[in-house]
């Protein structure tokens, strides 16, 4: 197929970008490369557009023939979403909007969405499946569950099908370990953990030891990034119809606490990661793991990096490869 992939230089989106070349698709990327990068585009095309700016997107859009989006392009920082909510609902819920706009005008018929599920809030039971309530509790979230009740509204109307992929955490990096993670601020655990064990980042704080789980930290599912993009692969390839709306939660199904992903990561690094214990975040939830029972049934997925140490690995050979040859600190 012909894929057009927006926020296809950033984390998730680039490692797709790579599992949709050698899947043998045939894939342009969008990007205003606000957080992503060039570096970790290879062997396609680059568009460089702010979906914001709906005019250039008409335009960019306008005789290029293409068989589906998958739309990875927006801003996911929690604490950010709370103190500038206008800029997440523009670039996340305006962005959307122009673009799904833009795809009805040029005749494309599929979006793959990237969600989250930061749209169901605090967990009312222990394995999160599609049908738990949603209550996002952050800006970011309710960002989120906006664009999927947008899609569900267009899929009913236009002949257009939408499937929403709600991710928990994506973590790792690729095997090859030339592709990885790289957020300026990063916010997540993993990369922070290896920095401070590098000597490259912010001392280790880990956010609240006093949560109702069996060591005191949240206790969150880490899917392998390559594991995600092997699931785009999958929804992309399945949508065949017309009119449906359609959604799916990502994760392993086991739930690591802070403490054990640290203990992971000294394992992967071969040292003591010191850490301070700081607050409890506003909006972190004690434990979040989901239920992916419907995506291993309807797409046929199997996540095939599922334990903690295996994504500590990777992530830390990318992270060794990221300081020697990308010279990135
Ligand atoms: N990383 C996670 O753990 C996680 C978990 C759940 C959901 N998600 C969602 O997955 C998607 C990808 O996350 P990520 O961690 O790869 O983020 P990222 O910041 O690495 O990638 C986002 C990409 O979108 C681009 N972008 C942002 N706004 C844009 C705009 N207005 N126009 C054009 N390009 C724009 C950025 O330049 C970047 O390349 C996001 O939608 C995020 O909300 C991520």
């Amino acid at each position: 197929m012909k894929l057009l992939v927006t926020g296809g230089a950033g984390y998730v989106g680039s490692h797709t970008v790579r599992a949709l070349l050698e899947a043998g698709h045939d894939v342009t990327v969008l990007d205003n490369l606000s957080t992503g990068h060039r570096w970790a585009l290879q062997d396609c095309e680059l568009m460089s557009v702010d979906l914001r700016d709906a005019l250039h997107l008409n335009q960019q859009l306008k005789g290029r023939r293409f068989d589906g989006v998958l739309h990875f392009a927006a801003k996911s920082l929690v604490g950010e979403s709370k103190s500038n909510p206008i800029l997440y609902y523009q670039n996340n819920v305006t962005g959307t909007a122009n673009l799904v706009d833009a795809m009805l005008k040029a005749g494309i018929p599929r979006l793959v969405f990237s969600s989250t599920a930061a749209i169901f809030g605090n967990p009312k039971r222990d394995l999160i499946d599609e049908k738990h309530p949603k209550a996002p509790i952050n800006v970011y979230g309710q960002t989120k569950l906006t664009v999927e009740n947008m899609l569900e509204s267009v899929t009913k109307s236009a002949g257009f099908s939408a499937t929403c992929l709600r991710y928990f955490n994506a973590a790792g990096a690729n095997n090859a370990a030339n592709l990885g993670e790289w957020h300026d601020p990063e916010t997540h655990l993993i990369p922070n953990a290896l920095r401070a064990a590098a000597g490259t980042g912010q001392p280790l704080t880990l956010f609240g030891d006093d949560y109702p789980t069996p060591d005191g930290t949240c206790v969150r599912d880490y899917v392998h990034v390559d594991d995600l993009a092997s699931a785009h692969v999958a929804a992309i390839g399945k949508m065949r119809k017309r009119g449906v709306f359609n959604t799916h939660n990502l994760g392993n199904g086991n739930g690591y606490s802070v403490k054990e992903v640290i203990a992971a990561c000294e394992a992967a690094v071969g040292k003591e990661i010191p850490y301070k214990v700081g607050p409890r975040r506003e909006g972190d939830p004690a434990t979040l793991v989901a239920s992916s029972a419907k995506a291993r049934k309807r797409l046929n997925w199997e996540p095939k990096h599922d334990g903690i140490a295996e994504i500590a690995e990777s992530a830390w050979r990318w992270e060794c490869y990221r300081r020697d040859k990308l010279v990135l600190r």
